[in-house]
């Protein structure tokens, strides 16, 4: 496959409403939650929440949203920055066309310019078909042998 061009872009007033209307197929929304519950969150999670419509040149493609937790942050483990990548899709209609795959190198180079960035987490929901643990492997992500409450398994990728 070749390399695919994307550029993560803030959600505007111009954009929202097509972010809204972005959706995966019906058979994967077991595995992220819709865009609105997302941008609901990262209202509600200013200090840490930094959601990304994802473009392929003036297409929007995908959405992905990390969690940033300062030092200070109560819920930053040991006292130390946490970067997590909390919610990622690709569009149901431009899948398997390298976007995801370059949307989580973007997040990832973008990590690597923030304060102690020392990993990118993620967590996804296993044993259903189509689950995306491959494509988080297939980029490097290793399990950290946690399971969270919810039954996801948790990922780590060192930076
Ligand atoms: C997972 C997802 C973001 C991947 O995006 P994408 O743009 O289709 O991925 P890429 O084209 O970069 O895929 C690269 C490779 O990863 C693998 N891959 C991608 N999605 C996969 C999946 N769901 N299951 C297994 N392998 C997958 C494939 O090997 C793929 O190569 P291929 O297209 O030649 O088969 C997308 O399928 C999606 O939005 N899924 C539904 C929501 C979801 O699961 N989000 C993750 C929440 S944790």
């Amino acid at each position: 496959m070749t390399k695919a061009e994307i550029e993560l872009r803030e959600i505007t007033s111009e954009n929202v409403g097509q972010v809204l209307r972005l959706s995966v197929a019906d058979d994967q929304a077991c595995f992220v939650a819709t865009n609105a519950v997302s941008l609901a969150q990262a209202y509600v999670y200013p200090e840490c929440a930094w959601p990304r419509a994802i473009y392929a040149g003036d297409a929007l493609v995908g959405f992905l949203m990390l969690e940033i937790l300062k030092p200070d942050h109560p819920k930053a483990p040991d006292g130390r920055a946490s970067y997590f990548l909390w919610r990622l899709m690709i569009g149901s209609g431009h899948q398997h066309n390298g976007y995801g795959t370059a949307a989580v190198r973007a997040a990832i180079a973008f990590v690597r310019g923030l304060p102690d960035a020392h990993a990118l987490k993620t967590s996804y929901v296993p044993d259903k078909p189509g689950s995306p643990g491959p494509f988080y492997l297939g980029l490097g992500f290793v399990p950290t042998g946690k399971v969270d409450e919810d039954g996801e398994i948790e990922l780590s990728l060192e930076l």
